[in-house]
């Protein structure tokens, strides 16, 4: 059962009494790490290991253009290239995802974090996006093929029933990294946030996706109401180009 502790990102101050909060990193600079084009490397060799479709061969052809028009000071970031860093630096025992579609966003944890225990949320709706949407035999597939080792329980079902029924039955689970990505409704997103946010640890991120999305304009008020104004949490955004992202780290209990 995921019950994950934070194990980089926290301070033990030994025999000293605490002053400050016990994050020693903020989401300013893992930001400014995100948008650095070794970044956009990884999340195009990553996309380029996974069983391709229309959307991941239409982001890799859009980061090559990018890279191509821009170069190395391109401002660019989505939901892998924020992931891909989070995890590297937050190194995850625990991972929670709602909405996890192919597996993408959990390859990109899976990747950096290879032995994290990951839990994923999805009722696995039909040709969501237009893109055939298999279920968890080829997420389990996907990520077992990028070297995943760490325990995998795919949930089927909508999450506002499958999530709080999972989190009342483990009322001792908490979380290093959680992604909510499922519910694009206002009242959906808000929801799912509302449910996870309290399992976050002290040091942990939680990552919200397509905060600039032109067919989902209400999202940007959700996670800033729910999340970025929280004085316990450290928020950073993408927004301009793509579909936006986001994340916050949880600064103090
Ligand atoms: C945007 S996709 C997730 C993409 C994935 N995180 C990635 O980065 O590749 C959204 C997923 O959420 C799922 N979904 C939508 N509403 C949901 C709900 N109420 N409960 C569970 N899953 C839901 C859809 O089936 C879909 O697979």
């Amino acid at each position: 059962m995921p019950n994950g502790r934070n194990r980089n990102s926290t301070f033990d101050a030994g025999d000293m009494a605490d002053w400050y909060p016990p994050l020693m990193i903020g989401a300013e600079e893992l930001g400014t790490r995100i948008l650095q084009p070794t970044l956009r490397a990884e999340a195009l060799a990553l996309l380029e290991r996974l069983t391709p479709d229309a959307y991941t061969t239409y982001i890799a052809a859009f980061l090559r253009e990018g890279e191509r028009r821009y170069g190395a000071n391109w401002r660019y970031a989505d939901i892998v290239t924020v992931l891909l860093e989070l995890a590297r630096t937050l190194q995850p025992a625990a991972y929670l995802e709602i909405g996890v579609r192919r597996g993408r966003s959990a390859a990109a944890v899976a990747k950096q974090a290879p032995a994290c225990a990951i839990i994923g949320f999805d009722l696995w709706q039909a040709g969501y996006a237009g893109i055939e949407n298999p279920g968890p035999d080829f997420v389990r597939d996907e990520l077992r093929r990028l070297g995943h080792q760490g325990t995998l329980e795919l949930v089927s079902g909508n999450s506002h029933r499958t999530v709080p029924e999972y989190l009342v039955s483990h009322p001792n689970a908490r979380f290093d990294l959680i992604v909510v990505d499922g519910d694009h409704s206002a009242e959906g997103a808000r929801q799912d946030l509302l449910d996870v946010l309290p399992r976050l640890n002290v040091g942990g991120a939680i990552v919200f996706d397509d905060v600039d999305h032109p067919a989902h304009p209400e999202l940007r008020a959700v996670w800033r109401d729910i999340v970025a104004d929280r004085p316990d949490m450290s928020a950073w955004q993408f927004d301009g180009v793509g579909y936006g992202v986001a994340f916050a780290l949880r600064r103090h209990g």
